[in-house]
């Protein structure tokens, strides 16, 4: 599925339908060059997520690029934003908690390909693009469970 992202607000629309489907147990992967929008929708997905369960939308989402996750607690369900970018190896990823946070609640993962074989089977890929226009646009790729859902 193609959505074309003219602004925020159309980004925002997106991550809040993604949040509103989104379960306990799911891998997000957000995919895409470095300011395609990943930690954006992010962002808003986590905002979305906070409605969603009727808690205070978290104070400041900041992007993990140097913390390399980040993880909230919104009602009942745990998010956990990870960025990718700078790990070596997919092992870092484990060292960083990602299949416990994978197994307690969402994870919203930037660059998910350094995983390498270690990407989840079940998944939603969300790959952002960014023109040389500034046309924006997410390409969402259901895997495994995921393709039996609606988005
Ligand atoms: N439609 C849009 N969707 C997402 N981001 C947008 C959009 N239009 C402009 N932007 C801006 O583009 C930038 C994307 O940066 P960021 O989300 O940090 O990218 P990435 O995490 O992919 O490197 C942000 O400054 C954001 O405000
Ligand atoms: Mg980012």
């Amino acid at each position: 599925m193609h959505v074309n992202l003219r602004n925020l607000d159309d980004t925002e629309r997106l991550a809040a339908r993604v949040a509103v489907r989104a379960l306990a147990g799911d891998f997000i992967g957000l995919s895409g060059p470095l300011g395609a929008g990943k930690t954006a929708f992010a962002r808003a997905f986590l905002m979305a997520m906070a409605a969603r369960q009727r808690v205070p939308a978290p104070a400041e989402v900041p992007s993990p690029t140097f913390t390399l996750v980040q993880s909230y607690q919104l009602g009942a369900i745990e998010v956990a934003h990870y960025d990718l970018y700078r790990i070596n190896s997919p092992e870092e990823a484990a060292e960083l908690g990602l299949d416990e946070a994978h197994a307690r609640g969402i994870v919203l993962v930037e660059w998910p390909e350094r995983l390498g074989d270690r990407l989840p089977r079940d998944r939603l890929d969300i790959a952002l693009s960014v023109d040389a226009t500034e046309q924006r646009q997410a390409t969402l790729t259901t895997h495994g469970t995921w393709r039996t859902r609606a988005l």
